[in-house]
């Protein structure tokens, strides 16, 4: 309907891989033909809760825009943004922070575990960034928000706070809900037990969009499966072999059930290839485009700036009106 808006982000930390396409830039895709209002950003602000390298960061922001689009985000459909281009997302943090306690956020397990297993001592953004998350949505008077499993704590944060806000200052923000991701959480081809993650220690356990295809077939050739040879679905119990079938089932679009109806008779070390095969096929042509991107800078950084504009263009009223409520 008219008020609908979607609102989702992406941490511009490192290359894009197959869990971000399956379990994210894939729905943000089709939700733009099923939605008139979509804001899209690489949150560079949120990169900042782990140690960085400016370098880095700045190219991996043009690099997620040029992933991002060769997926087939449409900059006509949807406004595609680099977060900190528009203020309001930090300012605003700051009066949600304010309108937040600290034992609320204690129980984050990104919290818990980041802070405990690096060797550093956690900072007070990475304390926060459920706040600044909050903001992210609520700046856009945001109604949908199309996040994995993993998310589902954060967005019940963000709605605690647009309700708190809401109790103190009247009716101003819609409750925004959940688009839950369809596919199932991609794991790690090294440890199927842990989500396939840009921070994996085990590099080759995630398969990069950007990966050659002789960088593909070596991954899945040394993926983790287990002594039984037979390609059957139990992620219980075989979570390696099961994993792939996930993600043969994601690539080609297929129930669960057929690809591994298809895959009868076929032992685990060549069900490797084969998976192998269907991802080179399925991204071959996004990986060539992303190089074409990646080759003009000017025209990335271009499509970001009109994207930031436009989200300007939307968040300025919002939070005029929020500056007046709160007393400003
Ligand atoms: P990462 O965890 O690799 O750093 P992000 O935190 O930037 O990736 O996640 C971006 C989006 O991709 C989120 O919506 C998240 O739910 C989704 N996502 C990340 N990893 C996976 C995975 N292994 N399987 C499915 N979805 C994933
Ligand atoms: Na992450």
């Amino acid at each position: 309907t008219g008020r609908d808006r979607v609102f989702s982000g992406v941490q511009p930390t490192g290359k894009l891989h197959l869990g971000n396409y399956f379990g994210a830039i894939q729905n943000w895709v089709r939700l733009q033909e099923e939605y008139n209002s979509l804001l899209y950003s690489i949150v560079d602000l949120h990169a900042l809760t782990v140690p960085w390298e400016p370098a880095l960061l700045r190219q991996s922001i043009l690099d997620t825009a040029a992933t991002l689009l060769a997926c087939g985000i449409n900059p006509e459909k949807c406004f595609l943004f680099q977060q900190s281009q528009v203020p309001e997302h930090t300012e605003f943090s700051w009066i949600l922070g304010c309108l937040t306690n600290m034992p609320r956020l204690q129980c984050f397990p990104q919290w818990k575990v980041k802070n405990a297993s690096q060797n550093y001592e956690g900072s007070v953004g990475l304390f926060t960034y459920p706040v600044l998350q909050a903001a992210d949505i609520l700046l856009y008077k945001s109604t949908h928000v199309p996040i994995g499993e993993d998310q589902v704590q954060h967005l019940e944060l963000t709605r605690d706070i647009a309700r708190c806000f809401n109790k103190k200052y009247g009716a101003f923000f819609p409750m925004p809900n959940a688009i839950l991701s369809s596919t199932k959480k991609v794991k790690s081809l090294r440890d199927p037990t842990a989500k396939m993650s840009k921070s994996d220690p085990q590099k080759l356990g995630t398969v990069n969009i950007t990966d050659s295809p002789e960088e593909i077939v070596t991954k899945f050739r040394k993926a983790v499966t287990d002594f039984t040879s037979e390609v059957t679905y139990d992620p219980d119990t075989r979570p390696g072999v099961s994993n792939l079938v996930t993600i043969h089932a994601a690539v080609t679009g297929l129930s669960i059930k057929e690809v591994v109806h298809q895959s009868v008779g076929l032992d685990t070390a060549n069900y490797k290839g084969v998976v192998a095969e269907a991802v080179i096929q399925k991204f071959a042509p996004v990986r060539s485009e992303i190089k074409r991107l990646q080759e003009d800078r000017s025209h990335l950084e271009k499509v970001l700036q009109a994207g930031a504009e436009k989200a300007k263009e939307l968040a300025a009223p919002v939070y005029q009106e929020i500056r007046r409520l709160v007393g400003f």
